[in-house]
Order: C-alpha cells, then structure tokens, then sequence
C-alpha cells in the first residue's frame, strides 16, 4: 500500500476511501444523537447485516482443506479422464461435514460424514461428493427431503428427536443397512483425518476405445480408521464443539499432511445386468470378493483455506460436475442429486457462484451463462448467443454419448426391480454378523438402546424392535431385553 492514507492501521470504505473510525461513530456533539450521513457507519451496519449466507440444508457444519490428487497407477484401460493417468497431479479441495447439525453443532454427535472432493483437473472441474459409509439411507432421490427432516428438528419444539428419526428409518426399511454403520463404532469418527471416504454411488468410467465400465470409489484413510465412544464424544461435544475441524487445521499447520489411498472396484458394464445385486442400489455394497480393490492413486490434504467462508462456506460442489472419462449411472439417487446441488448454491451462495475463486475451473472458460447476479467474469463483446457468424465456438455434439446405458419401459412410480439376492436387511446382516465382533455388537446395542431411552415412544418403539430382528434376531431380542433391563 504506497498511499499514506493507506499506512497500516488505517482501513478503508468499501469504496477504497479512507475509513474516517472503525469506533467511532459521527454524532452531533461527543453526547449527542447520531447522523444519517456518517456513511462509513451506514455502510458497515448495512454489510454486517448481510455478512451470513443460509447455510447448507444439509452438511452445514463442515471444514476442508487443499491438496493435491496423484494418481499413481495406470488405470488407463477403464478411463481416458486426463486426472486418473499415471503420474496426473491434480489440485483439489476437500470438504468434510456432518449431516443433520446446523453450521456451529458439534463435530462429535453421530452422524453420517460428508466427503466431498473437487478436482481441478485439465479437463474442467470434476467433484465426488460422497460420504464415510459406502451405502445410503434411502435409494429414491423422492424420499431425500422427507429423511433429512427427520434427522433435524421438530417444528414446534425446535428439538432433535429420536422418535422421529425411528419413525423415518423403520418405515423405510431399506435404511437398515445405513443405519447399522451409523450405531455401529464408524458412527462418531476420531477425526475427519480417521475415516475412509466413498464414492458410495455406482458411476461409469469410459476409456479411450470408448469401453465402459461401472466403478466404485474407496479412499482409505492412511492415519487409520480410529472411532470416538458415545461417553467420548459427549464429553468433547460439551468442551470443543469445533473438535473435527481444529483438529484438521492443526494437523495441516504442523505438516501433518493427512493420506488417503484411492481404490475402486470395477464392474464390466455388461455385468450390471445380472448381477446378484441391483448394482445400482445405494443402500447396497459390492461384496469385495466380487469385486477387487484396484488401486489408482494418493490425495493429500496439504493446505488450509485462508479465509474459510471465502474458499469452504462458498464451495460449491457437485455430483453432476463430471469430466470425460466419467460418467453417472442408473442409480436414482444420483440422477436426482445431478439437479440438486447446483440448484442449492444457485440459492445459496447466487447465480454466478461458479466464478468464484474455489469454485472457478483452472482451464479456460467459455459459457453461454451470461450476466446475473454478481457477475464478474464474462466474454466481453462475443455474441452471447450460439450458433453465431462471430467465431465464438459453441458445441454441437449429435448422437450417442459415450456415457450412456440403454432403458426402455413406460413411465411408472416403482421401487428397483428386486434381484436374486436383494432384501432390505441381507447386507445389514451381513455387518452386524460377519464385520462386527462380539464387542462391536455390544456397543451396538447399547447405542440403540441409548437413542431409544431419549423418548421413542409406542409404536415405534415396537417397531425398531422388529427392525432389528429383521437384520439379526438374536440382536433384536438382545435390543429389546436391554431395553427393558435400563
Ligand atoms: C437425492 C438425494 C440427495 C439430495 C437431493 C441431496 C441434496 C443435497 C443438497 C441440496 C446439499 C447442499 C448443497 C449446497 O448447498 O452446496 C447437499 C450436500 C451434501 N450432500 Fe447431498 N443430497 C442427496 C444425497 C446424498 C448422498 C447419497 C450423499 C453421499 C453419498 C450426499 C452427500 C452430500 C455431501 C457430502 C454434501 C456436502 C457438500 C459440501 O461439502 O459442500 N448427499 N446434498
């Protein structure tokens, strides 16, 4: 700053003027009333009452942090996307949150995680916005709204409620699975550092010879999957509400970069059709044994934001932010949420918040989007409409996309069609029996037990009984005895 106006300690308008007082206002006399022309005061009474954006609907308390993706093995025979060749380093940002809790909630209530990525790649930005668990509560994008809300707050206390969470979960049991993972010990991660991350979602890949396959993503965490205990995390709750997120900041500040390992597993596109389970079902994983870890590369989360509502409250990601090489599938959920994010950040951030700065692309720009809002970035005097006699380049693909799969049927309201071994609770089982061990279940039903106690009532009370027995008789009877023993 060469002004002398500017030295340091003084500050400016909003205009670049020199501020007259960040502490004084202009008065009529030192005990006399105000004046409607001290605009420095106006300006910054008017701009504190606008400082907040709405927070996310849901993930709004969240923390993220830069890096960089490298990806380390050739996978080039399952995608052409220029960001998973080998020796590719891609810049990105992360962004970790949980699901229900407003924007100041503490870190530590269990939860499902958010694991969103934006890749900055040579080919335009491409984001996977997934989460901790490799599974979801619901597999039709209609029941999304109805679910969160449930997860939220009663309309006339303003309280979270168990009951109506139960209510939700065990009438739709397809949530059974989800919901396994989040009272099991995955429920309350250490840290955001200490959880793997998922793709959760079936997308397609597409290689160079135009070949397609179904993929799924697993980031590994390389500091371990570490997990907080109920009486833990309840008592951080209590001290450090923002626990997850000053413990990502100060790892990163100190050069502890956090790992993880990208793997997926790839199903032949012909595959899908028969395989055992809908392959496209949310609420379903793909049993490893059928499908290998592949691994393709390394991210490190290496610096944090510099200003967090600038670089992580003004993120916007994506699921509907592909690149090609990459493409979506027939899963529902994922069809429904390609329409909801950018629609969100239209509402809550604003109509041009692609060009800001974290969500800017680092490759050349050139959008028939033109003007609204805060618009900051623009192709000056080119025509703003296409096809034009200009020379401004407009895209005319016609035909078959590379990323697509066939369908035919008439239009209907229906569930997945089910699959030789497809039931609500058959993969729920499965965790609750052959992944957790004798004292993983006895935590289990604790924490059930826990939430129950917390004011479910008849009849749903009954009803999670019967849920439980559903996914593991044994730990049903288990779920009821304890409850009646408390
Ligand atoms: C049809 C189902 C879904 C709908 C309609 C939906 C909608 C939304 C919306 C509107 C937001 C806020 C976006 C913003 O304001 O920037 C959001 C955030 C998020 N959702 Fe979903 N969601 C759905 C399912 C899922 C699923 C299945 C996952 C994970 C597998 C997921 C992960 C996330 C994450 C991680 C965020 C936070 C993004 C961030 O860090 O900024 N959502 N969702």
């Amino acid at each position: 700053m060469s002004d002398a106006r500017n030295l340091p300690g003084h500050s400016t308008t909003g205009a670049g003027a020199p501020a007259p007082s960040d502490r004084n206002s202009l008065t009529v006399g030192r005990d006399g009333p105000l004046v409607l022309h001290d605009v420095h005061f106006l300006e910054q009474m008017a701009h504190f009452n606008r400082e907040k954006v709405p927070e996310r609907q849901p993930h709004a308390k969240g923390s993220g942090a830069f890096g960089v993706f490298e990806t380390t093995e050739d996978v080039s025979r399952y995608t052409k996307a220029a960001l998973f060749q080998k020796g590719c380093k891609t810049e990105m940002l992360a962004r970790f949150s949980t699901v229900a809790g407003e924007a100041g909630s503490p870190d530590t209530w269990r939860d499902v995680r958010g694991f969103s990525l934006k890749f900055y790649t040579s080919e335009g930005n491409y984001d996977l916005v997934g989460n901790n668990t490799p599974v979801f509560f619901v597999r039709d994008p209609m029941k999304f709204p109805h679910f969160i809300r449930s997860q939220k707050r009663l309309p006339d206390s303003g309280l979270r409620d168990a009951h109506m969470q139960w209510d939700f979960w065990t009438q739709n049991p397809e949530t059974a699975h989800q919901v396994t993972y989040l009272m099991g010990d995955r429920g309350i991660p250490l840290s955001y550092r200490h959880m793997n991350g998922f793709g959760s979602h079936t997308y397609m890949w597409i290689n160079a010879a135009g070949e397609k396959f179904w993929v799924k993503y697993h980031f590994h965490s390389q500091q371990g999957v570490k997990n907080l205990t109920n009486e833990e995390a309840a008592r951080i709750a209590g001290a450090d509400a923002d626990y997850h997120r000053r413990d990502l900041f100060d790892a990163i500040a100190r050069g502890d970069h956090p790992k993880w390992v990208l793997s997926v597993q790839i199903m032949p596109y012909e595959e899908a059709k028969t395989y055992r389970f809908n392959p496209f079902d949310l609420t379903k994983v793909w049993p490893h044994k059928d499908y290998p870890l592949i691994k393709v590369g390394v991210m490190t989360l290496d610096r944090n934001p510099s200003n967090f509502f600038a670089e992580i409250e003004q993120a916007a990601f994506s699921p509907g932010n592909t690149v090609p090489g990459i493409g979506l599938s027939p899963d529902k959920m994922l069809l429904g949420r390609a329409f909801a994010y950018n629609d969100a950040q239209r509402a809550r951030i604003g109509t041009n918040f692609h060009q800001l700065p974290v969500n800017r692309p680092k490759v050349p720009v050139n959008t028939y989007m033109f003007d609204g809002h805060m618009a900051y970035e623009h192709a000056g005097n080119a025509p703003t409409y296409a096809p034009n006699s200009a020379g401004r380049a407009w895209a005319d693909h016609t035909g078959a996309v590379d990323e697509s799969w066939e369908v035919d049927g008439s239009l209907v309201r229906e569930a997945y069609t089910l699959r030789q071994d497809d039931d609500d609770f058959v993969q729920a089982r499965a965790l609750v029996r052959d992944v957790f061990d004798d004292a993983q279940r006895e935590r289990l039903v604790d924490t059930v037990v826990g939430t129950l106690k917390s004011g479910v009532r008849s009849p749903v009370l009954e009803r999670v009984f019967g849920y439980w027995k559903n996914i593991d008789a044994e730990i049903g009877e288990r779920i009821e005895a304890a409850y009646g023993t408390h």
